[in-house]
C-alpha cells in the first residue's frame, strides 16, 4: 500500500514529553529499511532531537525534519500526502487534533494518537469515519496506556473463552506513576468539556449502533471491596471501557453477547476518599474560565516525569473471564509492563507504527481499535517488547 510515498512513518510532535521518547525507542529500534521523518512546529527543536537520535544510532543523522503547525492546513495535508503513516503525539488532541484526522482520511493515510479523550475521538468518527473507510485509512486512535493493555488484554481473554457462549469480563487495573503536563492539560480540558462530549457521544451512537453484530454491553459497576484481591475496586470512567466494547462490537470472536466492566484497584478506603474528592475537585474547577486557565498554568508542556521515576513506575491490568452457557469456562488473565504513561506508551505507540508499516495485518479502514486493525500481531510485537499477556488462572481454556 503507498509504497510510492516519500515515508512509511512520519512521528509529529517529536519535540514534546510523549514524543520524544516516541522518537528514541523508534531510534533504537526500528529496522533499517524504515523510512521515517520528524515532524513538529518549531525546526531548532527539531534538529535537536535528531541530534539526540544521531547519538543512539548514526544512521539517523540525516533524518528528513518536516516543519509543521496544526494551525497550517496545506502544511497538515501535504504531511499527511507524503507518507504511509502519521504516528502524532500533539495534544490536547480535541485542541490540536482534528486537522491532521481529516487530512490523513482524505488522503488514505494510516493515523495513529494517543489520545484519551473520549469527545474527540466521538466526534472524529462522526465527521471522517465513512471518508476514511472510502479512501482505506486506518483511523487508530488511543495507542498508548490509554488504551493498548486494556483493548489488548480484552482481545486476549477473549481468545480464552468459547466464542459461541456470552461472555462477562471485569478489567482492573493497578498503576503507579506521575503525569505529564500534556496528559495533564488533556484531562482538565476532557473535564471542562463534558457536557459537550456527551452530546456529541449520543450523536455517535444514535448512528453507530445501526451497524451492530451482536449484543454488546457494560457490565453494572460499583465501588466494592474485593476479598480476592483484598482491595477497593472503583469504576473507573476513562475511553478503555468504550474501546474494548468498540473491538467486541467490531470482532465475531468476542462471541454473541459481550459485557464489560472497567475498575481501577485501591488499596485502602481512605485512598479512595482521596482519588473521588480530588477528581471531584478538578472537574468542578475546570468548569470555570479563570480556575480552569489557573490549573492549566501548573504545568508546562514539554514536563513530564523523570528517568528515575519512570523507572519506578509499574502499570497491571487484570482480566477476569467468564462464559455463560454450558461450558461455563473462566479464565484470568494479565497484562503488565513498566512506567505506563511515558516508557510504555512511547513503545505501544511505536510498535504499533511498525505494526501497520510491516506486519500482515487483517483488512480494515476507517476509524477502527487496536483489537481490530492489528490484533494478534500487535500483542506479539509487545510482548517481544517486554510487555506481558499472560494467562494466570484456567490456561488453554477455549476449546
Ligand atoms: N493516553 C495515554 O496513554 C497518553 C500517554 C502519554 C501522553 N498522552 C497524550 O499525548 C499528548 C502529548 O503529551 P505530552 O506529554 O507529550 O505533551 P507535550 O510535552 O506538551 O507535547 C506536545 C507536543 O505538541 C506540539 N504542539 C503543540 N502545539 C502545536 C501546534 N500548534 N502545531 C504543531 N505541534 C504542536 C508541541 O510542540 P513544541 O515542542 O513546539 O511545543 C509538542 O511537540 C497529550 O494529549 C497526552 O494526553 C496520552
Amino acid at each position: 500500500m503507498n509504497a510510492e510515498r516519500l515515508y512509511d512513518l512520519v512521528l509529529f510532535g517529536a519535540t514534546g514529553f510523549t514524543g520524544g521518547l516516541t522518537a528514541d525507542y523508534l531510534a533504537a529500534h526500528a529496522p533499517a529499511q524504515l523510512r521515517w521523518a520528524l515532524a513538529g512546529r518549531n525546526r531548532g527543536k527539531l534538529e535537536q532531537v535528531r541530534q539526540r537520535l544521531a547519538a543512539i544510532d548514526a544512521r539517523w543523522a540525516q533524518l528528513s525534519l518536516l516543519t509543521v503547525d496544526v494551525e497550517d492546513q496545506p502544511a497538515v495535508r501535504a504531511m499527511a500526502a507524503s507518507t504511509r503513516i502519521v504516528a502524532t503525539t500533539v495534544g490536547p488532541y480535541a485542541r490540536h487534533g482534528e486537522a491532521l484526522v481529516a487530512a490523513c482520511a482524505q488522503a488514505g493515510t494510516d493515523y495513529l494518537d494517543l489520545t484519551g479523550e473520549p469527545g474527540f475521538v466521538d466526534a472524529m468518527w462522526l465527521k471522517y469515519h465513512a471518508r476514511a473507510v472510502e479512501s482505506g485509512a486506518r483511523l487508530v486512535h488511543s495507542c498508548g496506556f490509554d488504551s493498548i493493555p486494556h483493548d489488548l488484554g480484552a482481545w486476549f481473554t477473549v481468545q480464552q473463552l468459547p466464542s459461541d457462549e456470552p461472555l462477562r469480563i471485569e478489567g482492573i487495573v493497578r498503576v503507579n506513576g506521575g503525569f505529564s503536563a500534556g496528559t495533564y492539560h488533556s484531562a482538565i480540558e476532557a473535564f471542562a468539556h463534558l457536557r459537550r462530549d456527551q452530546r456529541v457521544a449520543a450523536r455517535r451512537r444514535a448512528q453507530d449502533r445501526a451497524s451492530d453484530q451482536r449484543e454488546v454491553h457494560s457490565l453494572a459497576a460499583r465501588i466494592h471491596h474485593d476479598r480476592e484481591l483484598g482491595a477497593w475496586l472503583v469504576p473507573l470512567p476513562t475511553i478503555d471501557a468504550q474501546v474494548v466494547r468498540r473491538s467486541a462490537r467490531a470482532l465475531d470472536c468476542y462471541g454473541p453477547d459481550f459485557s464489560y466492566a472497567h475498575y481501577v484497584q485501591i488499596r485502602k478506603l481512605s485512598s479512595v476518599g482521596i482519588l473521588l474528592g480530588g477528581v471531584t475537585g478538578l472537574l468542578v474547577a475546570a468548569q470555570l474560565p479563570p480556575t480552569r486557565w489557573w490549573l492549566l498554568a501548573r504545568k508546562r508542556s514539554g514536563e513530564g516525569p523523570d528517568a528515575g521515576q519512570r523507572a519506578r513506575s509499574r502499570f497491571s491490568v487484570r482480566f477476569r473471564g467468564r462464559s455463560l452457557g454450558p461450558q461455563a469456562r473462566s479464565v484470568t488473565c494479565e497484562v503488565r509492563g513498566g512506567d505506563p504513561g511515558y516508557t510504555e506508551t512511547a513503545k505501544m505507540l511505536a510498535e504499533s507504527a511498525l505494526c501497520l508499516a510491516f506486519d500482515t495485518l487483517p483488512a480494515c479502514a476507517g476509524q477502527v481499535t487496536t483489537a481490530q486493525a492489528m490484533g494478534a500481531a500487535l500483542v506479539a510485537r509487545l510482548q517481544r517488547a517486554g510487555i506481558t499477556f499472560e494467562v494466570l488462572d484456567g490456561a488453554g481454556a477455549r476449546p
